[in-house]
């Protein structure tokens, strides 16, 4: 049984992921900000979770601090939270306030959670860490095509810190793993219900990469997935 953190852990591909980890035997703690959700999506899977709002940095670092003094390392860490930017959020017409509060959700709450737990993981060489990115960040195919500004460049963010993390950490040589998930058009709130993809087939390939043996010789770690498969950054 490992230990497995997972934020964005109340609702949409966080939550399936989580259930799936708990449903696989893990010992699953939860992060989200709003407490009674939070609480209720725990009690669906018996498990503990912390309600920070992953947009303050500072309660952040002393809450993923204390977390890892109370659990210890986990094996699993999954990073599912994250916020849509404003619809009309194109780089001329962003205000500073959206660009912070997309970045700081989306992006310096990762690099927190990577910086606090990611840190252990590999001293304890073994762990796998999987972020949720997104398409829309990426810097081919329909990437960084313009609007959306905060959002799809907190994603080209994560999958820099991903690739750059995987470089420092030999690509799973020394027992850590570090994934990016694009997880495509999901039913989600942030996906809405005209998206193609329900929560399950969403949050598949994180689960995979969450629970798959591996390999290093032969097995890849330190990649954007889509569908199991790597795609380009
Ligand atoms: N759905 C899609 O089509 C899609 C496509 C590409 C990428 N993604 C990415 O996949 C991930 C999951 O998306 P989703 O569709 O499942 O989103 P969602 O249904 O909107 O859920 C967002 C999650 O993030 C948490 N969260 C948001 N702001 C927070 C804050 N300030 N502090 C703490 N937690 C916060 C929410 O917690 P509360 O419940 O407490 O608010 C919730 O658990 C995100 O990173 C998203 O960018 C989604």
């Amino acid at each position: 049984m490992a230990l497995a953190i997972v934020t964005g852990g109340s609702r949409g591909l966080g939550f399936t992921t989580a259930r799936a980890l708990y449903e696989a035997g893990h010992r699953v703690v939860l992060v989200a900000k709003d407490p009674v959700r939070l609480a209720q999506a725990a009690k669906e899977l018996h498990c503990e979770f912390r309600s920070i709002d992953l947009e303050d940095l500072k309660q952040t670092q002393e809450v993923f601090t204390e977390m890892l003094q109370t659990f210890g390392a986990p094996q699993i860490l999954v990073l599912a939270h994250g916020v849509m930017s404003e619809k009309m959020s194109k780089t001329l017409r962003t205000t500073p306030q959206e660009w912070r509060r997309v970045m700081a959700i989306n992006l310096d709450s990762v690099f927190c959670a990577v910086n606090i737990f990611g840190a252990a993981m590999a001293e304890a060489r073994d762990g796998r860490i999987i972020i949720y990115s997104a398409c829309l960040g990426r810097m081919s195919g329909p990437g960084n095509a313009g609007g959306l500004a905060p959002y799809r460049i907190s994603k080209a963010g994560v999958n820099a810190l991903v690739r750059n993390l995987a470089h420092e950490t030999a690509h799973g040589a020394r027992g850590l793993l570090v994934d990016a998930v694009c997880p495509n058009h999901t039913r989600t709130d942030m996906g809405g219900p005209d998206a193609p993809l329900s929560v399950e087939e969403g949050s598949d390939t994180a689960i995979w990469l969450a629970t798959r043996s591996f390999d290093p010789e032969k097995d890849k770690t330190g990649f954007l997935w889509e569908e199991r498969e790597i795609i380009d950054w």
